[in-house]
């Protein structure tokens, strides 16, 4: 059976730190309630020159390396972000011709932080249906430039950070095997930046109202997220005859470490068997994810026939996750 496998990951993070301890000068705020709230310690956020395509690049270029590829090699690039570097082109054809992918075709996915794994999910389709044998998958952000600094209930928990997968045809009992997408737009307004599209164009007063940053009702979207975790976790393991012991790493969204806990509880997966780095990179949207496997394929956490579940959720409301044997 033909199958996408990930052959190289990569990732990339802005160098500037923000600290717990650096907002509490900017905000009403302190480090203990966003520990205790959170669970993050600090983000990375980009400079005023760094965009999400410059940020998508370094992390796709390190995917490429490490899966000994040439950029000429990939016929179709995937990605996830909701912060492009402008509404069009898409984040897909900067990185295309920047990397140098021929004439790759690419697409930009809208997905908020489940931009992950649609991206991922979309990519390993393109390989499945025999189109192609080479695709990149990208999950990129720059949420620091649509994040309110006056506003604590965001500020706290949004940054920036880009990874990537290259994914090739394998055929074998390796690779993605399976994945679910869903959305349910009845919760649009828990989770959303309400200026700049077509409803709100860009106007002094919509700039004045602040309308270009995103808003959130926290405690809403909380209770929303957990739920959705357990959906489309349980669902996919059971279609595939699987139970949660048999998953080596759970993947989440790296949102807020309360809600992993919550999730991974409910799923019955001890900690132990859960990746988190929230603490260290805040909520980097549709990076999370990738980023999140890269560094637990670089930190020896997944090895060769591991059952991996990601899983993510955003904004819209758009959830999903993907079973991979590594
Ligand atoms: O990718 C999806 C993205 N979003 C999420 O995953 C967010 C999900 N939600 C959350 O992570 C949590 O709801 C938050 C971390 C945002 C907030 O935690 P919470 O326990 O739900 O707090 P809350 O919103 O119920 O607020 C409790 C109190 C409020 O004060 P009052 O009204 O009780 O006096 C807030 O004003 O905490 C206050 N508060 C803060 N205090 C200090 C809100 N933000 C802050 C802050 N520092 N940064």
């Amino acid at each position: 059976m033909r199958r996408a496998r990930i052959i190289g990951m990569g990732a990339y993070a802005p160098k500037r730190i923000l600290t717990n301890a650096d907002l509490e000068k900017m905000i009403e705020t302190s480090d203990a309630w966003i520990v205790q709230r959170s669970g993050i310690r600090e983000r990375r956020v980009a400079d005023e020159s760094e965009a999400t395509s410059d940020l998508a690049l370094r992390a796709a270029q390190q995917a490429l390396e490490r899966a000994n590829l040439v950029p000429e090699d990939i016929e179709f690039i995937a990605v996830g972000t909701t912060t492009p570097d402008m509404f069009f082109p898409t984040v897909g054809n900067i990185v295309q011709h920047r990397l140098g992918c021929g004439r790759a075709g690419s697409v930009d996915m809208l997905a908020a932080c489940a931009g992950s794994v649609y991206s991922l999910a979309f990519g390993s389709q393109l390989i499945q249906t025999g189109k192609y044998r080479r695709v990149l998958c990208i999950g990129a952000e720059t949420l620091s430039k649509i994040t309110d600094f006056t506003d604590r209930g965001t500020c706290v928990l949004l940054a920036d950070a880009a990874g990537a997968a290259v994914l090739e045809a394998y055929d074998g009992d390796r690779g993605i095997i399976d994945f679910d997408l869903y959305s349910d737009g009845q919760y649009w307004d828990l989770l959303y930046m309400p200026g700049g599209g077509s409803r709100h164009p860009a106007t002094r007063e919509t700039v004045d109202a602040r309308m270009h940053y995103a808003k959130m009702k926290g405690s809403e979207v909380f209770k929303v997220a957990v739920r959705m975790f357990v959906d489309c976790t349980g669902r996919i393991l059971e279609r595939n005859g699987f139970t949660a012991d048999d998953v080596r790493l759970f993947i989440p969204h790296q949102a807020n470490l309360r809600i992993i806990e919550a999730a991974a509880k409910r799923v019955s997966l001890p900690m132990e068997r859960v990746f988190v780095n929230v603490d260290r990179y805040g909520n980097t949207g549709a990076a999370s994810v990738y980023v999140a496997l890269e560094e637990a394929v670089a930190a020896g956490r997944i090895t060769r026939g591991d059952l991996v579940l990601l899983a993510a959720f955003g904004g819209g409301f758009a959830w999903g996750s993907v079973l991979i044997r590594w």
